[in-house]
């Protein structure tokens, strides 16, 4: 059912090993530090209306060292974080620990949630630059994964690169691409990045009620 063929296999490992090769590097040029404004204005609200998000359960998807997730936990949210990358994760368990914040770091693959302590369900799903590194053969999956875990109304906060903005043959992510492997989901807003190259902030709402 999920058999990869050897060109995919490859596809995958080479992604990993890059991956792994930026966290040995020493601090990987994404590792910022900073929570997005975007992700802030979600979670604390914005405009006079202050709309903030309730708090509930969030599972964020390529992590990295964990700010996001440790912002997430900080305010109120019972976060689940993961990454590919061992290094990563063990770098966000340091920043969690240092923060005094309760978030549950698990090294897995994002497109393969059912080997994790993932349940779910989840009111909110947060990725910051991962899904559009994936390669193609792997992305029905996320959306699958996220599918099963999502709660009624859950929401996905996506940053993503537009298609040829990195140096390979298959990163980066449309609207068009998420309307369609996101079945059940409505992609609510499309936001351009503030980058000098092509990104996206992408809102998807889960099924109502
Ligand atoms: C561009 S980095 C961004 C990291 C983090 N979100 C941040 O902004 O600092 C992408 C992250 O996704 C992770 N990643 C890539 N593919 C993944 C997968 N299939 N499952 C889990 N994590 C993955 C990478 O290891 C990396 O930490």
């Amino acid at each position: 059912m999920d058999k990869p063929n050897e060109t995919e296999r490859d596809q995958e490992e080479a992604v990993r090993r890059a991956l792994e090769r930026y966290y040995r590097a020493g601090k990987p040029p994404w590792d910022t530090g900073v929570t997005p404004p975007e992700l802030v204005a979600l979670i604390e609200g914005h405009g006079e209306r202050r709309d903030a998000l309730p708090p509930g359960r969030a599972l964020e998807l390529g992590c990295g060292t964990g700010t996001n997730a440790v912002y997430l936990a900080r305010h109120g949210w019972e976060v689940v974080a993961v990454d590919l990358v061992d290094r990563a994760i063990e770098q966000a368990r340091e920043k969690a620990a240092a923060a005094g914040a309760a978030v549950r770091l698990l090294h897995g693959d994002a497109t393969r949630l059912d080997e994790l302590d993932a349940p779910g369900p989840y009111d909110l799903f947060f990725d910051l630059s991962c899904y559009c590194g994936i390669p193609p053969h792997r992305r029905d999956a996320y959306a699958a994964g996220l599918t099963r875990r999502a709660a009624p109304g859950a929401r996905l906060l996506m940053f993503g690169y537009g298609p040829g903005t990195l140096d390979d043959k298959f990163s980066g992510v449309t609207a068009d691409e998420l309307r369609a492997r996101f079945a059940g989901w409505e992609l609510v807003d499309v936001t351009p990045g503030t980058n000098p190259f092509p990104t996206f902030w992408f809102t998807l709402r889960a099924g109502a009620a």
